[in-house]
């Protein structure tokens, strides 16, 4: 067991539920985007794990780009300022767009990240979230494919961080309290 392990309070979902939940996205996305070449975009640093399981359960051929933005700090609040750390290096004019998100919150940065992306004119453009907290969101904000809707509490583990910590645990568990209070 990780020295990690013991920050947390609970595990909220293991290895296995993670793999078959992306598997049956990956093959719902293989079917809907047949024949298309959607782009994935994934959003730095917490989706990359799940974009690379994503991909290798998706089995048409698709492409990937990265895009990072400033959100959280180090801290557990959205501050709801974004700003652009590195941009997509595609030019998306036309494409079908999938924008990969670890997670969705106030909701402040996956929108702000759609309006972007939407001035490009990509033909179509779609979002595919790990986790969603539903009760959180301060905007309506478009999600089209989900992993998991969850509480408000802090997640940690399978690229998610708390202070940039936490990313490699491969399962997904709650952060406790006394750890960022
Ligand atoms: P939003 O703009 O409030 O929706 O925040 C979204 C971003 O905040 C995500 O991309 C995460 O990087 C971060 N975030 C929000 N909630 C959590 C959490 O429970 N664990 C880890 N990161 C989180
Ligand atoms: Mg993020």
């Amino acid at each position: 067991m990780s020295e990690m392990n013991l920050d947390l309070s609970a595990v909220l979902f293991d290895e296995n539920t993670i793999r078959n939940r992306i598997l049956d996205i990956g093959a719902q996305l293989s079917i809907e985007y047949k024949d298309k070449t959607p782009i994935l975009i994934c959003i730095l640093k917490g989706a990359s794990l799940f974009l690379c399981d994503l991909i290798r359960s998706m089995t048409i051929p698709l492409e990937i780009d990265f895009m990072s933005i400033s959100s959280y700090g180090s801290g557990t609040k959205s501050t709801g300022v974004v700003q652009i750390r590195k941009d997509i290096d595609t030019d998306i004019h036309g494409r079908h767009v999938i924008i990969v998100e670890d997670i969705v919150d106030s909701g402040l940065s996956l929108n702000y990240i759609m309006d972007y992306l939407k001035n490009h004119n990509p033909a179509s453009i779609k979002t595919c979230v790990l986790l969603n907290k539903p009760k959180a969101h301060k905007i309506d904000v478009q999600i089209d494919y989900v992993g998991f809707d969850v509480g408000n509490e802090f997640a940690v583990g399978y690229g998610l961080d708390y202070a940039e910590k936490y990313r490699n645990l491969p399962f997904i568990g709650i952060l406790k309290e006394e750890v960022y209070s």
